[in-house]
């Protein structure tokens, strides 16, 4: 066991907890169970990355309406959207192909946050309200053993094993109000996405039911008409949508309204988590799918075919690596300075066509685009020299083509040794030796034995 994790309430006691609060009934429940258990002082730390409908100044007053010394909120989108986002952009970041890794993104910069408050506030613990079976707490607890291994972890929600009935009682006794959240289905959201988990969900056999999905509209139900929608790139950024210059994070939370209407973003998921679970997971990510896209695409046009295959390699170790909770290994900043270095000439604009569910590169340009028209045109006057093609299909072909020969001269001599060895065989036993060959293995070892020398 981590030896930073307290292993029963009460067992330790500490002088001053930072918790990491969102205001919702589990979290709320821990802020009174920590005081009780820990004796501890409590200052909540609630960050907007983006996720809608937050009210902070409500949560920062329900935290010390239960008794939070300080209660802290910090609107966090533009960090968010330009130190962790962007990098995920860069990176093309979809973990197994499919995901964008929006839970995953925020993880790293709450940790940092929590360190830096629990830093300047003098607390000697985190706690969080993740359960044992998740992801989350991986990322959460090695981020802060990474800022700060000084800081012990407080996760009482993988001890305390209590059930849903059980935390309202606990709340019900100590005038925690219940929200009248939604509890059919895990869900975690912030400004690249939304993931909703859990209730009928979990029966992969089972179709997905209409409401895990409650930001993007079905393709069923999207505007009959499609909407192309124009983003442009600055060294692999996008900087603005529709002709309109925005904040990253802005571009983003506009973005994800348009792409939703249109039915774009979904993805059904079968996920390896970190701990080695399955799980099924149903993502929303509007703006994700679109950026993520059109950034491919856009690469595509101005990297050569060994920067597209190669990054691909480090692509996919990016995203593993952010899932996996290791935003702070030295690994992620040189992934990060080769995605910085590959982004340099990643600039330009993409049309994109959003149309019932799909979405779809409809047109690009870029001044450092490798496309020439001179050269591809299949029209008169290319350029294209395809007179030279003729010996570079010689040399480029060479090694397959000498594979090829000698396998073949190969397979014929032995195929005439056998047809050698049946004709011998023939000549020496009269009934030909076709009928009790069969019975006999001895005889067939020794034509084999025969073929082969
Ligand atoms: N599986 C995703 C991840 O690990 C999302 C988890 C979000 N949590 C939730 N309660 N739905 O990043």
């Amino acid at each position: 066991m981590n030896p930073n994790i307290a292993a029963n309430g009460g067992a330790q006691k500490f002088k001053k907890v930072v918790l990491l609060y969102s205001g919702g009934l589990d979290t709320s429940v821990l802020l009174k169970w920590i005081q009780e258990n820990y004796g501890a002082k409590l200052i909540t730390l609630t960050a907007d990355l983006g996720q809608p409908g937050l009210e902070l100044e409500q949560i920062r007053k329900k935290a010390l309406a239960l008794g939070a010394e300080k209660a802290h909120v910090a609107d966090v989108k533009k960090e968010f959207a330009c130190d962790y986002v962007a990098k995920a952009i860069k990176a093309n970041a979809l973990y197994q192909d499919t995901y964008p890794l929006s839970t995953a993104l925020g993880r790293p910069l709450i940790a940092k946050l929590a360190v830096e408050l629990a830093e300047k506030e003098g607390a000697d613990a985190i706690a969080h309200g993740c359960t044992g079976k998740g992801n989350d707490q991986v990322r959460l607890e090695v981020g802060i053993a990474c800022l700060n291994p000084e800081l012990k972890v407080l996760a009482p929600v993988r001890e305390w094993g209590l059930s849903r009935e059980e935390e309202i009682a606990y709340a019900k006794k100590h005038g925690i109000p219940i929200p009248a959240e939604n509890k059919t289905y895990s869900t975690d959201e912030n400004l690249w996405g939304k993931s909703t988990e859990g209730g009928i969900m979990e029966h992969p056999e089972e179709i997905a039911p209409e409401d895990a999905y409650s930001l993007v509209s079905l393709p069923e139900k999207a505007p009959p008409q499609p909407e192309f929608i124009l983003l442009e790139f600055e060294k692999g950024v996008p900087t603005a949508l529709n002709g309109e210059k925005l904040p990253l994070h802005e571009l983003i939370l506009a973005l994800n309204v348009l792409a939703a209407k249109h039915g774009v973003g979904v993805c059904e998921h079968m996920e390896d988590r970190i701990v080695g679970l399955k799980t099924r997971e149903f993502y929303e990510c509007s703006a994700a799918e679109c950026i993520i896209k059109a950034h491919k695409a856009l690469e595509k046009y101005v990297h050569t075919i060994h920067e597209n295959t190669f990054k691909q390699v480090l692509e996919d170790k990016w995203a593993y690596m952010a899932y996996a909770g290791l935003w702070y290994d030295p690994l992620m900043a040189s992934l990060n300075a080769f995605m910085e270095e590959s982004n340099k000439n990643v600039s330009g604009k993409v049309k994109l066509k959003l149309y019932k569910g799909s979405c779809h590169v409809a047109a690009l340009s870029s001044p450092h685009a490798l496309y020439d028209l001179n050269l591809a045109t299949y029209g008169k006057g290319s350029l294209f020299d395809q007179s030279a093609a003729k010996g570079f299909i010689e040399l480029w072909g060479l090694q397959s083509k000498l594979a090829n020969q000698i396998a073949r001269s190969n397979a014929e001599m032995e195929q005439a040794v056998i047809e050698k060895a049946k004709k011998e065989k023939l000549e020496t036993e009269p009934n030909g030796g076709a009928s009790n060959g069969r019975n006999m293995p001895g005889m067939r070892g020794k034509i084999g034995a025969k073929a082969q020398a």
